[in-house]
């Protein structure tokens, strides 16, 4: 943010171009449709990371807030039922921008349909134990679905 601001300033005030600078930023880099995907794709990602994070970091408490516990577990389902329409064609390795999405993912839909089904399973589970207050049935789901991630990872994200 602050860098694009120095840069806009930049511009404004000098005229220069500063394309190149602005080409190492990726969401400016994302001029394709498949590139912008990319960038969403990326942003729910830490989006769904940053719910599970939160809501694990809860679990180690010894007085865990059911609540944020709770929002964060149904922001993941939200978040899973999603997932497969982050994939638009086109946003794979071809798409121009930084991507560890695999070839794999449409060569191979079915599977990834299944990785994503999975997810969906689990994070469904996830709220509705959430639900329930079983802190300890929460901690066995989040294991599970911390296999759900795995698994996808393991076989359609690159290293
Ligand atoms: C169905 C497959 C699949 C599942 C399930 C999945 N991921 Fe991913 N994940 C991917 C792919 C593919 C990428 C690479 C996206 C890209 O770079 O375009 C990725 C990228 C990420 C990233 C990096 C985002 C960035 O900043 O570039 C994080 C963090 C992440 N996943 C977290 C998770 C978590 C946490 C879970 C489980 C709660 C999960 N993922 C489940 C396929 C999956």
């Amino acid at each position: 943010m602050a860098l694009k601001t120095t840069l806009a300033a930049l511009v404004l005030t000098s005229g220069l171009t500063v394309g190149a600078a602005l080409a190492q930023d990726p969401a400016s880099a994302a001029t394709t449709p498949g590139g912008k995907a990319v960038v969403v794709r990326q942003a729910h990602y830490k989006e769904l990371n940053a719910a599970f994070r939160g809501l694990s970091e809860q679990l180690k408490s010894e007085t865990p807030d059911r609540a944020a516990i709770g929002f964060g577990a149904a922001k993941m389902k939200a978040l899973a039922a999603d997932l497969p329409s982050w994939f638009p064609k086109g946003s794979g390795p071809e798409a121009g921008v930084k991507t560890a999405a695999k070839a794999e993912i449409w060569t191979d839909a079915e599977g990834f349909a299944a990785a994503a089904t999975k997810l969906q399973a689990e994070t469904a589970k996830l709220a509705d134990v959430a639900a329930s207050g079983d802190m300890d049935a929460v901690k066995a789901q989040v294991r599970a679905t911390t296999g759900a991630c795995k698994t996808c990872h393991d076989k359609y994200r690159a290293a």
